[in-house]
Parts: C-alpha cells; structure tokens; sequence
C-alpha cells in the first residue's frame, strides 16, 4: 500500500526528530509492504519566516490531500511579538479546522525502564497504560454565547457555555468505543452529569452508542472523582473519553504520571478516511535546538500511532514500538531521560539505536 504523508518540521527541535521518525518509517516499510510518499511544507514560525503566514495557503491544501499529517512543533520566542493571528500556534489552530479535527488522542503508558523518571510511587504507576479521548472542537471552548458582557446594573460577566449537539457526542463516542476495540475493551466516559444538563445529554448518548459496542465495556465516572482516580489508582483505566474542557486538564494529568515529556505522542482525528495530524505533545524546545540533545523518541512514537490511528496499520506499529522498548531495554537514553548506569545519546544516535533495533 502507498500512502502519501505530509511533514511539517515546524521550529526548534522540529526538524532533527522529524529526520529520525522519517527514517524509521521508511526502513520499516518493506517489511510491512507499504511505501510512504513524503512531501516537506512550511508550518510555524519557519513558514511565517519564508511566506508571511504561519500556515500558509499550499501547505494546508498538501495536507488535506494526504493520507495523513506528520508533525514535529512550532513556536519560539522570535515569534513571541507577533500578533496572534500571525504567532506560529495559529498553524496548529488551522490545521484543527482546515482538517476537522474533532479528536485528541493521547495515550499515557508508563514503559517500565523509564519508571524511574517518575516522581510517583512504583506501585501507583507501574504497568499504567492509558488513552485519554478528548473532544477538540465543541464544549466551553466554542459554545455560545461567550464574551465579557456589561448589564443594565453596569456589573461586568464573563460569560462561556458549555454545549454539546447529539451528533458531536455521538462522533466523538464512536472513536473512543474504535479505539477501546483497538486496545484492551475498556471505555470509561467522564462528564458531571450530578450537575450539568450537557453532561447528562453526553452520558444518554454514550450509554446508546455502548448497544453497538456490546464487546466494549463501558463506564462512567464524575470528572472530579476521574482525577482522584487517576492519581490514585491509574491502573483501572484503559480508554477515558471525555469532553473538551475536561479532557484537556485529564490528559495533562495523566500524561504527567509518565514523567517524560520527550515520550508522548499525540493524534488528532476527524472523520474516518480523512487525514489526522500525529505529533509529540512537547514544543519546540528551542533551549536544546540544533544541538543533537533532542528525545526523537515522542515523535517516533507518534509515527507509529499514525499507522495505528491514522492508516489502520497496527502491525506496523506494533512493531516501531517493540523498537523503542528495545532501545531502552538495551540501556540507550537521551539526556531528559538519562538514569545512572545507562549510556546517553544524543538524537542522530538514538535514531541509528532505533535503526538497529
Ligand atoms: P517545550 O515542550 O518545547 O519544552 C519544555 C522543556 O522540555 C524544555 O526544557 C525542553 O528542552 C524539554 N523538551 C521538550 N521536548 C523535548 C525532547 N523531545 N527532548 C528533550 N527535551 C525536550 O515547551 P516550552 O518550552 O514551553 O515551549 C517552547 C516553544 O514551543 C514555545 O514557542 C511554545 O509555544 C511551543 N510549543 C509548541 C507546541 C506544539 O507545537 N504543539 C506545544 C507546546 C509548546
Ligand atoms: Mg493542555
């Protein structure tokens, strides 16, 4: 199979971790009888640099007419003083919409030759491995009315609503319960539906949507209990769906019992058989770029959940992934995650591990 796959390298690191999850892909290929036609395009502070836009025009069409979109990170303190419609964290707002985005998927898995990175106890944390679903494009972020109103008494409201439509918790359910399938069966779907009417219309349409899931085993849970939970016990979680606000202070959480920022993936799905964008949750790291320092591992990770997620080649995946634990068994580190007695490296090394491996 051919698949056409966009990459944006953005800023900072970008480039350097984008060269090592480019390489892998392609020496992966043959095996899996796959071939990846990459195309390059500006995004972020580099493209607002050469065109005067952080997403230009060119790039978003390429990336719409791909199967999917790699990305690395933009942003960097040269562009901090642009106004916003100009800063290089528009590319990423751009793509969400250009591409309808509606999905954030971000795993938080605990690999046990990193458990001690962790801050946590070992018995909390050990054999965690958990997907936080978040909703991306609905709830308190975009419902309305929103803004800062004056009223008849002159007194000043801030004013966001949260709202969710039938058809946006019904999409949203749909790749939780696919991705649970993909995984252990195990959907957890958090809402405060003891207060909120939206969270009551979110947990009827979940509990529907289960019927066509009977494989999948469904539960719910208050979001104030889900992040006493998740520091608690994290273990009892495989899938958590939740909405936009929500899933953005829950998937933080989560991907903090990890301890490593230079480890997590990320994608971001819209409908099925259009292109999703897979990048590493951490920026651009400019206080490291170009110095060969940079953890290529998040984005190589990232790779591999956009066979899994992106292109339903979950082999192939599968197989990035027992390359990575294979470098880290084998006592490999870059300096973010580098415990005594093991050998650091720094990111063309880690790559050529990765090669290796
Ligand atoms: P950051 O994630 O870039 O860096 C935070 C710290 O983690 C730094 O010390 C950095 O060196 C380290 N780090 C990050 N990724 C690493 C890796 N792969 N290997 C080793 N160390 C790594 O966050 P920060 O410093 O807040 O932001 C820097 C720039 O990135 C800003 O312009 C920000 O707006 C942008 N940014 C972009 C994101 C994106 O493209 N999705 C997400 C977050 C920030
Ligand atoms: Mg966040």
């Amino acid at each position: 199979k051919n698949y056409k796959i966009t990459l944006l390298s953005g800023d900072g690191i970008g480039p350097e971790i984008m060269q090592v999850a480019v390489s892998v892909l392609q020496a992966i290929a043959p095996k899996f009888n796959l071939t990846f036609a990459f195309e390059a395009a500006l995004a972020g502070g580099s493209a607002f640099d050469a065109t005067g836009h952080p997403l230009p025009a060119e790039t978003l069409a390429l990336c719409q007419s791909s199967d999917a979109v790699l990305l690395a990170a933009v942003g960097g303190e040269k562009w901090d003083t642009l106004p916003s419609h100009l800063r290089p964290e528009q590319a990423l707002l751009g793509l969400r919409a250009g591409l309808g985005l509606f999905a954030n998927l971000r795993p938080a898995k605990i690999l046990p030759q990193l458990i001690d990175a962790s801050t946590l106890k070992r018995e909390v944390i050990e054999g965690v491995d958990i997907l936080v679903v978040r909703e991306l494009t609905g709830g308190i972020y975009f419902g309305l009315p929103k803004g800062i109103f004056t009223d008849e008494n002159g007194v000043r409201r801030g004013v966001n609503t949260m709202a969710y439509t039938e058809p946006e918790v019904d999409r949203i359910g749909r790749v939780a319960f696919e991705s649970a399938r993909k995984r252990q069966s195990t959907l957890c779907s958090v809402d405060k539906a003891n207060v909120l009417d939206v969270s009551q219309l979110w947990r009827e349409r979940i509990t529907k949507l289960g019927a066509e899931y009977p494989d999948v085993k469904l539960s719910h849970m208050y979001v104030d209990n889900a992040a006493m939970q998740l520091l608690r016990y994290p273990k009892q979680f495989d899938v958590i769906v939740t909405g936009n606000l929500f899933g953005d202070i829950l998937s933080d959480a989560a991907a903090m019992l990890t301890g490593s920022i230079g480890m997590l993936p990320s994608a971001s799905l819209g409908e099925p058989g259009k292109p999703g964008v897979f990048e590493p949750v951490h920026g651009s790291a400019p206080d490291i770029a170009g110095k060969d320092l940079a953890n290529p591992l998040a984005q190589v990770l990232s790779a591999a959940m956009m066979l899994r997620y992106g292109l339903n080649e979950s082999a192939a995946a599968d197989y990035i992934e027992q390359a990575v634990t294979k470098v880290l068994d084998s006592g490999k580190r870059t300096g973010d995650i580098m415990a005594s007695g093991c050998e650091q490296l720094g990111c063309k090394a880690m790559g050529e591990a990765l090669l290796a491996a």
